[in-house]
């Protein structure tokens, strides 16, 4: 009999209401201040938001990469149908070496220095790849000169080549997610595109749930399927890229996007979204954002943003967003 195909079991990923602090009192950070985000198996999501606003967070969460005594406070985690807070340490180990990668800012610094690139791609699964696979492997993620680069020791690699070998290690094997977090962000504008499409093409090929952890909402644009929107430890906006794209309803994904590059009009300056994200001490008893939001209301009962903390609200069945003045917002544009 086939099994019914509940919802909820094709998720990658399902993140509820999570909340996550780092530190003890006084000096308490709420990184997380309850994050609900779901991700379907075999989905690029892009998740932006400034610096300080959670991303990495979420994708350590993911892995349990937290240091030593962090818990979360609240919500939950489910990682490929698995509480992530209840796998035994080995097990958690297990997944992070075969269902669960991630592919960091500095390839360089991901590689031992002190070992070969043949023998690291080789070891990066175990048990380990035959000779063959460490060339197809790498020939895989288009250094066509396979061999000479399993000689090379990592230093001799430039930073474009030694972030194809780190998603050369990311993918094989059978990986199920791979959380990439700013893996462009310290190479040439030159790679970058090419790094993305390597990542997005291993994805589709072989059904990999890809998170692409950036700054950058313009670089995400051509790469996701879905974008998540991060401020202050919540997840503001969460919709299909298109959607998201073309009409962005939260007033900050608005802003992040007239200042990210590429959206501005030939010889018009870059717009940036005056003030700074908040570091949280404890939950947000309002809009995060609207010390910065221009259309913020004050001082107006209930639905006041600096009064009132917003909850999911959705714009259609997969597009969600917090926000107390979307609709307005919807309407006036109209
Ligand atoms: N290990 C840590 N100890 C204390 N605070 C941390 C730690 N990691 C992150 N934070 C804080 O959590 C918040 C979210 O950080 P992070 O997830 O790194 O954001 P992003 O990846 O979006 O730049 C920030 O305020 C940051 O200072
Ligand atoms: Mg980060």
């Amino acid at each position: 009999m086939t099994p019914v195909n509940n919802a909820a079991d094709n998720l990658a990923l399902n993140i509820q209401d999570l909340v996550l602090e780092f530190g003890h009192p006084p000096e308490v950070v709420r990184a997380l201040d309850g994050v609900t985000l779901a991700v379907p198996g075999g989905t690029i999501l892009g998740i932006v938001g400034e610096s300080g606003s959670g991303k990495s967070t979420i994708g350590f969460a993911a892995g349990r990469l937290m240091p030593d005594g962090v818990r979360p406070k609240s919500g939950e985690l489910t990682l490929l149908g698995r509480s992530v807070w209840d796998i035994e340490v080995e097990d958690m180990q297990e997944i992070r070496q075969q269902e669960l990668r991630y592919v960091f800012q500095d390839p360089i610094a991901t590689l031992d220095p002190t070992k070969r690139i043949g023998w690291q791609v080789k070891n990066a699964v175990n048990p380990p790849l035959s000779d063959e696979d460490v060339v197809n492997s790498l020939q895989s993620v288009g250094l066509t000169d396979a061999s000479r680069v399993a000689a090379a020791w990592p230093h001799e690699l430039s930073g474009g080549m030694a972030q194809r070998v780190v998603i050369a290690m990311a993918t094989v094997g059978d990986p199920k997610v791979i959380i990439a977090d700013e893996a462009t962000s310290a190479l040439d504008a030159s790679v970058i595109t090419r790094v993305l499409e390597l990542l997005r093409d291993q994805s589709r090929k072989r059904n990999i749930t890809l998170l692409l952890l950036s700054h950058n909402l313009n670089a995400m644009k051509r790469f996701c399927d879905r974008i998540a929107v991060v401020y202050a430890g919540r997840v503001v906006e969460h919709g299909p890229t298109q959607e998201v794209f073309n009409a962005p309803a939260h007033p900050y994904t608005q802003a992040l996007l007239a200042a990210s590059a590429g959206h501005e009009k030939p010889g018009e300056m870059l717009h940036t979204i005056p003030g700074i994200p908040p570091a949280l001490q404890g939950a947000s008893k309002k809009c995060a954002f609207e010390p910065r939001c221009r259309f913020a209301l004050r001082n107006s009962g209930e639905k006041s943003c600096d009064r009132t903390r917003p909850e999911q609200d959705n714009i259609t069945e997969d597009w969600h967003i917090l926000c107390h003045r979307w609709r307005d917002l919807q309407q006036e544009s109209n």
